[in-house]
């Protein structure tokens, strides 16, 4: 499986402001983490590699960036984006930073509303989103007390990075526990970070210090081989050395709860990370209530996991993941209109699916330019009982370039037109 995207992001970010060198492994190399990998670049940081997993990072400390000479592209990379706005608001340059359609489509006010209480000044369009244009305020933000509307992880981590730069003290209390990559990487870092409950607080008192890091294989990329492995009869799948982290286990929590058969083998502790072996093998699935507290911890897993539901016997039902609706594409609707493509009786609610699970058809579906939609259609493929054509794939690239070999590899029968198709 190829590495966390969350965390290749990170160890880019933090490498680049540490004083010295981090040399980084399992560094996933899909178009997010190298928008992000490219971003440094053009802001003065010194990266070798990719190569084989491989990066290393001249560190330039803190306050070590310099300016970019253009926009920063981050892409379709919403965590790029996020992120970068909170650790470049406080910086001694403006920089602008722009994205593809769909990540110029999606809600930025979430982080530039908290930002902007620091004393950011960024702009956006009048919808609230990018293109971002960011005036530095270096030693003029302010820490603030926020508890967020919402359990994100990108707005959690936009305001540490931020907070890093503050005068006083940052504080960001969650409504559930999200990924917490940032808070473990810092301190993986020897910046200090204080977690309390469900509140981190974070103050410009600190500095970074280049640490090697060990990337695992990232869970939302396994998801779809433990949804795969458990809906096709004969499967018996190992996935090795995966994160899991228990905000991002929610996956193996739902699927184990419908009925999977899924082993944790070998787990230890890899950089301050939790990892370990996936053994799952075929097993018949039934349909459950999601439990909600468990939306949060399995948030891109989603589409795949409707996949999984329209495979189980009985209904399926998820409540509580509004937030699937500001993803890279709308994934309630899109999912939804695509399973009703294929004859599975799925209904959209505001915040989450209703779906009758039975049988799988055949079709054309749309993934919208989402890699995780497309990904998700491509393993309903193994149960359903005509070919199925999935439409505008090629952002399967920003997280799995290598999902067509392995799926093909392990009896997916799938072909890859390489024409980007647009939708209408
Ligand atoms: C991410 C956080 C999540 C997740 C995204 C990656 C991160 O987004 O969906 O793919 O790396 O922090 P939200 O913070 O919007 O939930």
């Amino acid at each position: 499986m190829p590495g966390d995207k969350s965390m290749s992001h990170r160890s880019i970010m933090l490498g680049s402001l540490a004083d010295g060198v981090t040399h980084v492994k399992g560094f996933l190399e899909a178009e997010d983490a190298l928008a992000t990998l490219q971003a440094f670049r053009d802001m003065g940081v010194t990266i070798e590699g990719p190569t084989n997993g491989e990066v290393t990072i001249h560190g330039v400390g803190k306050h070590g960036l310099q300016a970019p000479k253009n926009p920063l592209d981050l892409g379709n990379s919403g965590t790029s984006m996020r992120l970068l706005s909170g650790l470049l608001a406080g910086q001694a340059f403006d920089c602008v930073l722009t994205g593809d359609k769909s990540l110029s489509g999606r809600p930025m006010k979430r982080v530039t509303d908290p930002l902007a209480a620091m004393g950011a000044d960024i702009k956006t369009t009048e919808k609230g989103t990018a293109p971002l244009y960011i005036t530095g305020k270096a030693g003029q933000l302010n820490g603030i007390d926020y508890v967020m509307p919402m359990a994100s992880a990108q707005v959690k981590s936009c305001l540490l990075l931020a907070g890093m730069y503050a005068q006083g003290v940052t504080t960001v209390t969650e409504p559930a526990p999200t990924r917490d990559h940032t808070e473990r990487m810092l301190s993986g870092f020897n910046y200090p970070v204080k977690q309390d409950g469900s509140t981190v607080s974070i103050t410009a008192e600190g500095k970074l210090t280049a640490s090697d890091i060990d990337v695992p294989s990232d869970i939302s990329s396994a998801a779809f081989f433990l949804v795969g492995a458990s809906i096709a009869p004969g499967s018996d799948l190992t996935l090795h050395h995966v994160g899991i982290n228990p905000t991002r286990t929610g996956v193996i929590d739902i699927l184990r709860l419908m009925g999977a058969n899924i082993e944790v083998l070998n787990e230890r502790v890899v950089g301050g990370e939790p990892v370990a072996d996936l053994h799952v093998v075929y097993s018949p699935l039934k349909g459950i209530d999601i439990p909600e507290a468990l939306v949060p911890l399995a948030i891109d897993e989603f589409p795949v996991l409707f996949v999984a539901a329209a495979c189980a016997e009985g209904q399926t039902r998820l409540s509580g993941a509004e937030e699937l609706r500001v993803k890279e594409s709308d994934r309630i609707q899109v999912m939804a209109d695509g399973l009703k493509i294929l004859g599975v009786k799925a209904e959209p609610t505001p915040d989450g699916m209703v779906i009758q699970g039975g049988t799988i058809g055949g079709g054309t579906v749309v993934s919208h330019g989402d890699h995780r939609i497309a990904m998700a259609f491509s393993i309903a493929g193994l149960r359903a009982s005509a070919p199925i054509t999935v439409l505008d794939c090629l952002n399967v690239n920003t997280s799995f370039p290598e999902f067509k070999d392995l799926v093909k590899n392990l009896g997916l029968d799938l072909t890859c037109y390489e024409e980007h198709i647009e939708t209408v």
